[in-house]
């Protein structure tokens, strides 16, 4: 088969990111982030030292290059993958992405990107970015285990990790993400709900595999 599409959508920790990595290695799938790709537009306004609030300052999202390829993100051909996991990154993000001006011009991006045999992660995949995916995938988990899980993974690339304060950041995240206007972060009808909290990533990966080979075979 030379072309199929899974869209994998879930809240903040999820463990998105990470599964449809392994997956995509495993199976020989192209792998986008699609929260890379805010983060970096995030980290951009930023630098640019704009008033995030202002929709009218997100011009240059169409002057910006972002790729993303092989887990890592490149912002006008600089590897920013490391700052974009930042703590002033993490905590903006849900800002900038409420915007149509952005999500217009990122989800024109994503859309070209889904050739072949793709996995995108994000919160908007299965409803908005490529509704008609292959596969649906909508993973989640709660927000205490989720939270645990962002320490860790903080601590693996040396940022700042204390529980507490990731656990009421990923409750703000959630909200802000389920609660915009534009392509709030939502279960698509047709996706597949996995509860991860009592699952172990190779529980995870092995499940998303099963269901991706089903879904080859017809
Ligand atoms: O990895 P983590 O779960 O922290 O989030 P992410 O996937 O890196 O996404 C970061 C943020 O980007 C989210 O909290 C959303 O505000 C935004 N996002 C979005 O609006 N739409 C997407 N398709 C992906 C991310």
């Amino acid at each position: 088969m030379d072309s199929f599409v899974v869209a994998i959508d879930g809240p903040a920790g999820s463990g998105k990111s990470s599964i449809s990595s392994i997956i995509a290695n495993k199976l020989g799938f192209t792998h986008i982030d699609t929260g890379a790709m805010y983060r970096a537009v995030t980290l951009e306004a930023l630098r640019l030292n704009i008033d995030l609030n202002d929709e009218s300052n997100y011009k240059f999202v169409d002057n910006i290059k972002i790729i993303n390829k092989l887990g890592k993100t490149y912002l006008n051909g600089k590897d920013v993958s490391k700052e974009i996991r930042e703590k002033e990154v993490t905590n903006n993000v849900s800002t900038v992405s409420k915007f149509k001006t952005v999500r217009e011009k990122m989800v024109d991006f994503q859309r070209a990107s889904a050739k072949g045999l793709v996995l995108m992660d994000g919160r908007d995949i299965g409803t908005v970015v490529l509704p008609f995916a292959d596969l649906k995938i909508f993973l989640t988990a709660s927000a205490e285990c989720r939270a645990k899980r962002r320490c860790l993974q903080n601590k693996e690339m040396g940022i700042e990790a204390d529980y507490d304060v990731i656990l009421e950041e990923i409750k703000a995240r959630d909200y802000k993400d389920s609660h915009r206007q534009i392509s709030p972060l939502k279960k698509a009808d047709d996706a597949i709900l996995l509860d991860t909290s009592d699952m172990t990533i190779d529980e995870v990966v092995n499940k998303i595999i099963y269901l991706i080979n089903e879904k080859m075979r017809g």
